[in-house]
């Protein structure tokens, strides 16, 4: 019996050192200690014991199995120890390694150069306005003195909304704006004058993609209305917003020409920064040395009247510009899809 104790303690001991977790503890209990565990199972032996050994038997079978107890324990506890240290490893933290940092996003191009318009408008004590998208006909047309069937409707193709969309006003919305002079009339209504109006905003034509076309793109409209504003006012305002955009460099051209809405009416012309305005081989200004930049004049009698200012006492000018241009100029790019791309390496060429 002595031999059988010590082959089953053996055993047992050998089983546990293989353990690998909880459940093969267990499992290796219930097998020498369970109900019918072979332990347990030398007690029941013990009646066949001479009577005279029987206080020793029961001693050493005892022992045993307090043993094979202390063992149990052991193994647990190693068992759970080695998984705690595992859930370390696997948790650990090198304070050595170099954080993770955050790309910085870069203003568009196009934000950057509505910016700094905007910024210097507001030194000349320009107000800004926001105006609407989607745009009622009498504000992007008719109080602009361009009437339905008006041939003037055709110098811009404009984006008519499917379905027009009513506003608390009453009047619906029929349009995408194909400008922001729209915002001239909406800002008149509104504020009696004197006016330094400064509206950006993105504008819509039914234009195909190409080099120098995309079908959204943003405009600046400027207004001045006082009394005594003159055509001086008009060219020395441009004059001195140019020459801050581009550089004291650029000279500045006035062309006659034509829009509904002012009178006279002249396109204003840069002079190209690729060539220093020769025009000599140069395809930035196809060889003209001047490159338009925008569209201005003094305000139409007419218009003052749509909106009801006194067109005896009040003059004024107004401009628009496309930020777009601005932004191909400034920097420099050739084609004005790259604005609209969202490519990476396109914007990230630019400053924060
Ligand atoms: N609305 C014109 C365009 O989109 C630009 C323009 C021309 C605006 C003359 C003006 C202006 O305010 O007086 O081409």
């Amino acid at each position: 019996m002595i031999e059988q104790i010590d082959s089953l303690l053996s055993q047992a001991r050998a089983e546990l050192s293989t353990a690998a977790d909880e459940q093969q503890v267990e499992a290796a209990r219930v097998k020498y200690l369970g109900k019918h565990g072979s332990l347990s199972g030398l007690r029941k032996g013990m009646g066949a014991v001479p009577a005279a050994d029987r206080p020793k038997m029961g001693k050493l079978v005892t022992d045993a199995i307090a043993q094979f107890e202390a063992l149990l324990e052991e193994t647990r506890k190693s068992i759970s120890a080695r998984a705690l240290q595992a859930d370390l490893q696997r948790e650990k933290l090198d304070v050595t390694l170099p954080g993770r940092t955050h790309r910085r996003g870069h203003r568009h191009p196009v934000s950057q150069a509505l910016d700094d318009i905007v910024e210097i408008f507001a030194r000349l004590g320009f107000h800004k306005a926001d105006g609407p998208e989607i745009e009622w006909d009498i504000y992007n047309f008719e109080k602009l003195g361009i009437p339905a069937d008006h041939p003037a409707r055709d110098m811009q193709d404009t984006l008519y909304l499917e379905a027009p969309v009513r506003s608390l006003a009453g009047t619906p919305a029929t349009l995408l704006r194909t400008h922001t002079s729209g915002m001239q009339i909406r800002y008149m209504e509104q504020h009696p004058p004197p006016v330094r109006l400064i509206a950006p905003g993105r504008v819509y034509r039914r234009d195909n993609l190409d080099l120098t076309h995309t079908p959204m793109f943003t405009q600046v409209e400027g207004l001045v209305v006082g009394e005594g504003v003159s055509l001086a006012d008009l060219k020395g305002t441009l004059f001195v917003f140019l020459r801050e955009l581009f550089g004291e460099a650029r000279e500045l051209r006035f062309r006659p020409s034509f829009f509904p809405y002012t009178e006279p009416s002249a396109e204003v012309d840069i002079s190209c920064g690729a060539c220093g305005g020769t025009g000599r081989d140069c395809g930035m200004c196809k060889r003209t040395g001047w490159i338009e930049i925008l569209g201005s004049g003094m305000v139409h009698p007419a218009v003052f009247q749509a909106v009801g200012y006194d067109a005896d006492r009040y003059t004024g000018f107004a401009f628009g510009l496309g930020i777009e241009r601005v932004a191909l100029l400034k920097w420099g790019v050739e084609d004005i899809r790259l604005f609209y791309e969202n490519d990476l390496r396109f914007l990230e060429q630019f400053p924060l």
